[in-house]
Order: structure tokens, then C-alpha cells, then sequence
């Protein structure tokens, strides 16, 4: 048993990546329930409604889960009191410095992975204590940082300078994209994009059915000279925000009436480069089960290539 899947005590190192409003007890509970790691989210801000959600993911599933906690963007301070007395396992924390929140989590005997978007994140995150990372991608959707990096590079020059365990995210929606992360040196990997698009998901048909329809090239990063620098879908909207350069400060007012109204124009819908692999809306258990058959296939091949010592 690999090292992640030791700290996450699922079946599969398969992560259910935090969304915002998204990441909630329906669908965290029905990838716990598929042998993956559902993660609750409380980067929407709503306090009590996400402390409601991981009470109810008790009665939803006996299998470990998890809890997201964004350093800079979290609203009320009290979230992590709670999430260090709630029975959660594990945590990640992201956008900003863990070191601010790693104490009292380590206190309460929780294992803490840290996102991080490049080498010097990973080795301030390490320095600070945490047990693993989350090596996050340019590809994938949502809160990027603006300064580019591929998860394949990103996953091989972390692993040169450490060895602390990683999930990989961004660009992952199958089993050979988790063979691909595994041969660079991750032990999980992380979707967000996928479970979005997946039947649990709480999100309107519209923003699905965008993401079944898009191609590698139907997401933009808006804003990248400011803060938030985020990965997209295209649409009128964002391709304008997209050929001003700066995105207006009421993007996110109207998100929910995208998210669950399916107004598409509303706001912006966070989604990955791997929406292009996402072709069908499919419960958890499916995505799940064939990613695992589909790693284990991808990873055979290369063990026979290792073992003829031929390519
Ligand atoms: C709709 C959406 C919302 C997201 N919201 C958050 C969030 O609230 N906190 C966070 O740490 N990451 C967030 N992310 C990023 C994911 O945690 C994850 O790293 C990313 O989705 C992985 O790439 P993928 O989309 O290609 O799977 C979000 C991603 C998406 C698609």
C-alpha cells in the first residue's frame, strides 16, 4: 500500500477535489461510498452550511473522509477549531502559506497535504511540516496560479528535491492519465473537472453538458495580472473578460446561477483542460472503477515493457 493511500485509508488513491458549493455531502459521500476520497469543501464561505455538510457525511458513508481548508480565503477562523475536533482524518489546505493553520490540525492527529502550484511551494509546504502535497497543475480547473506550469514537470521536479508523498491534480479524468501522474512520481491523484460532470454532482445539466462538449482548447486562464487567476470554460463572457485582460470584481456574484440555475453567461464555470477526456455524465462508482481498471491496464503494458527490457 502506497504512502497516500495509507494517510487517506480508502480503497483507491482517487481524490474528490474541493470545489466551492460543489463539493458536498451528495457527491463526497458517493465517491467515499465508490472506494474513492470525497473532500468537503468551505471555500464557498458558507460556515455553518459546510459544517452541517461534513456532520452529514456521517451518516451518508463509514468510509474516511476528508476537509478542504483555504488559507487565504477563509472566512471565519472558528472552521478550523471545528475541523480539528470533528473526527476528519485528513485535510488539505490551500492558496497561501499552511503554516498558519498546521498547528492545531497536527495537534489533533491529522494528516495535512498542502496544494501547491510550484517547487518552491512544495519545499516551503515541506518546511512547514506537512505530510504530503497536492501538486497542482496548470491544466486543471478553478484558482490557478498565474505563472504556468504542466503537472508532468511540475510532478518530476518536486520529486527531484523531495520525497514526501503527492496527489497529483489538474488535467486527470482517466486511468492512463493516473498511469502517467503514478510514472512521474505521484501515489493519488485528484479530479475535479471529471466529478463535476459525474451524475452525483449537484451542478445544473448545462454546466455538464458544456463540459462533455468541450475540447482541450475550450478553457481560458482569465486574470492573470490579478487575483483570482482562474481556469474556465469558454464562453461569451470569459472570452471577453478573456481579450480585456482583467476580470470585473462582480464575476463571482452570480455564480450560484450558473452552478445550479445553468445560466452559463451568469458568471464563470470553473472547469479543466480535461474536460476534453470527459465525454459522458456517469456516477462516481463508474468514473472510479474504470479508472482503476484502465491504470492497472496502462501499468501492465509498461511492466511488460520493463520486463522484455524492450520498448
Ligand atoms: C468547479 C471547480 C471548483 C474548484 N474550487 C476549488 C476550491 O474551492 N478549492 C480548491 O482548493 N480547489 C478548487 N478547485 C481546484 C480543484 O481542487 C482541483 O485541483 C482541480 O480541479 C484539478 O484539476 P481538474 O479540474 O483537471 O481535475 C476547483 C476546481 C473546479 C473544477
Amino acid at each position: 500500500m502506497n504512502r497516500v493511500l495509507q494517510h487517506l485509508g480508502s480503497k483507491y488513491p482517487i481524490v474528490q477535489a474541493p470545489m466551492g458549493w460543489i463539493s458536498r455531502s451528495k457527491l463526497a459521500a458517493a465517491v467515499c461510498n465508490a472506494g474513492g476520497f470525497g473532500v468537503i469543501e468551505t471555500s464557498s464561505g458558507e460556515t455553518e452550511i459546510c459544517k452541517q455538510e461534513i456532520e452529514a457525511m456521517k451518516g451518508l458513508t463509514d468510509k474516511p473522509f476528508g476537509v478542504n481548508l483555504p488559507v487565504l480565503h477563509l472566512k471565519d477562523p472558528s472552521m478550523i477549531d471545528f475541523v480539528a475536533n470533528c473526527g476528519v482524518k485528513f485535510v488539505t489546505t490551500s492558496a497561501g502559506n499552511p503554516q498558519k493553520f498546521i498547528g492545531p490540525l497536527k495537534e489533533a492527529g491529522i494528516t495535512v497535504y498542502h496544494a501547491v502550484p510550484n517547487v518552491a511551494g512544495a519545499l516551503k509546504s515541506v518546511d512547514a511540516g506537512v505530510d504530503g502535497l497536492v501538486v497542482e497543475g496548470t491544466e486543471g480547473g478553478g484558482f490557478k496560479n498565474p505563472n504556468e506550469v504542466a503537472l508532468i514537470v511540475l510532478l518530476q521536479a518536486i520529486r527531484r528535491e523531495v520525497d514526501v508523498p503527492m496527489i497529483a491534480a489538474g488535467g486527470i479524468a482517466d486511468g492512463r492519465g493516473m498511469a502517467a501522474a503514478f510514472a512521474a512520481g505521484a501515489e493519488g491523484v485528484q479530479m475535479g473537472t471529471r466529478f463535476v460532470a459525474c451524475a452525483e454532482s449537484p451542478v445544473h445539466d448545462n454546466y455538464k453538458n458544456s463540459i462533455l462538449a468541450a475540447d482541450e482548447t475550450s478553457t481560458l486562464m482569465l486574470n492573470k495580472n490579478s487575483s483570482p487567476c482562474i481556469r474556465v470554460l469558454r464562453t461569451e463572457r470569459t472570452e471577453k473578460i478573456y481579450a480585456d485582460g482583467v476580470m470585473p470584481k462582480d464575476t463571482f456574484a452570480k455564480i450560484q446561477d450558473l452552478y445550479f440555475g445553468g445560466d452559463m453567461e451568469a458568471s464563470v464555470g470553473l472547469a479543466g483542460q480535461s474536460s476534453t477526456l470527459i465525454n459522458k455524465v456517469i456516477p462516481a462508482a463508474e468514473v472510479i472503477e474504470g479508472m482503476v481498471s484502465e491504470f492497472f491496464e496502462a501499468a501492465d503494458n509498461l511492466g511488460k515493457i520493463a520486463a522484455a527490457r524492450a520498448f
